[in-house]
């Protein structure tokens, strides 16, 4: 059995923070994305995954090395972008057997053993993960018979085509590799728009499980924070080599967090990181390795990445700022607000939604 992950789209949708790191290693608790789906596959028992790559190859590598999360990694560096279906064949040949695929932007609780022995029991031929989601119009709806079996894929659908339905592909497939040879090697394809469709029409024994748990795809800055604040939530905090210094606050031992600090929601500093006295954070807020916050300021559903630094007195709430950034003393900004590696704000910029102050002018 040979697992694909999929790592190499260009992650549009999140610049500018994609700019120079790939979404699939976008720090999530300040570990890379890709460390939860190699927990995923260790959990189900592999021991290797090939990491399937085309945008920055060598800025995946150099964040997740040859070994990551107890597995062997190997890297499929595509010459050029090859699309989902593509990409899928050009890292794995079909003399590797069964094929566990997963999207590379996915935070899920997924038993993969439990999807890999409904493969097995329904005798499919591939096997998509559904999952149910509240508007599925942004995503691609999968219509399937009462057996299980994928009836029909809609992609982006309107409400008046979904019918009540809301299963959506979830972005983790098993393919035998029979079926792996149907797509051509070295030609672009997607795999959820060509070849599931192709499936479809072929009458393959192609078949749909249903995950009822968590599941939320890291597309947008808007999710990139929602990820934050679910995993906050809904699991216990053990960050290895942290430790609860004041109430809320799990920070890195050499974190250097001043005395008084106040924390109305789960906050994570990250090693070397310093915050100053004063401070308040609300709701959840991250902080990377080496991020320095300057007394007084205030920050609400943040998360911060490498080597941060932000201001005496500033105020912030919904922002994600890339690595080596900074935001000026007495910064105000509110709403959803993304930063890219390097960018400076000077002291007292802000940012406020314009609301309805253009009214009637
Ligand atoms: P956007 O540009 O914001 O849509 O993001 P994206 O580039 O990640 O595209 P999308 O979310 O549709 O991709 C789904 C998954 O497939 C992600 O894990 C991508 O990294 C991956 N992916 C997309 N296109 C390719 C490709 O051409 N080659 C490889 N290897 N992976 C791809």
């Amino acid at each position: 059995m040979h697992a694909v992950i999929l790592a190499g789209g260009k992650g549009t949708r999140l610049r500018p923070l994609t700019l120079d790191l790939p979404k699939p290693v976008v720090p999530l608790l300040n570990r890379p994305l890709l460390e939860y789906q190699l927990a995923m596959l260790a959990a189900a028992g592999f021991g290797r995954a090939t990491l399937s790559t085309s945008y920055q190859p060598d800025r995946i590598r150099e964040v997740m090395g040859d070994r990551s999360a107890g597995l062997d990694l190997g890297y499929a560096v595509e010459p050029e972008p090859l699309g989902t279906g593509g990409a899928v064949r050009f890292a794995a040949s079909p003399a590797d057997g069964t094929v566990v695929v997963f999207n590379g932007d996915i935070l899920s609780d997924l038993d993969l053993s439990a999807v890999l022995e409904f493969h097995r029991r329904k005798g499919a031929g591939v096997t998509i993960v559904l999952s149910e989601v509240e508007d599925p119009t942004n995503y691609g709806l999968v219509v399937t018979g009462a057996d299980g079996r994928v009836r029909q894929f809609l992609e982006k659908p309107g409400w008046d085509e979904t019918d009540g339905l809301r299963t959506i592909n979830a972005g983790t497939y098993v393919i035998e590799p029979e079926y792996l040879s149907l797509i051509k090697e070295g030609v672009h394809l997607s795999i959820e728009r060509e070849f599931f469709p192709l499936l479809v029409e072929r009458g393959d024994p192609f078949y749909a499980y249903v995950h009822r748990g968590y599941w939320i795809d890291i597309g947008t800055v808007g999710k990139y924070l929602k990820a934050h604040a679910d995993l906050l939530r809904l699991r216990p905090l053990t960050l290895p080599g942290h430790r609860e210094v004041l109430p809320g606050i799990h920070a890195a031992e050499d974190a250097v967090v001043a005395a008084g600090v106040e924390a109305r929601g789960p906050v994570v500093v990250g090693r070397g990181a310093r915050v100053g006295e004063g401070v308040v954070f609300s709701r959840f807020c991250v902080l990377g390795p080496g991020c320095t916050i300057g007394d007084g300021a205030h920050l609400d559903a943040c998360v911060l990445w490498d080597g941060v630094r932000v201001g005496e007195g500033a105020r912030l709430q919904g922002v994600v700022a890339g690595q080596e950034s900074r935001l000026g003393s007495h910064t105000r900004i509110s709403g959803l607000f993304a930063l890219g590696t390097g960018g400076h704000l000077p002291d007292y910029s802000h940012h406020a939604e314009m609301g309805e102050i253009l009214e009637g002018e």
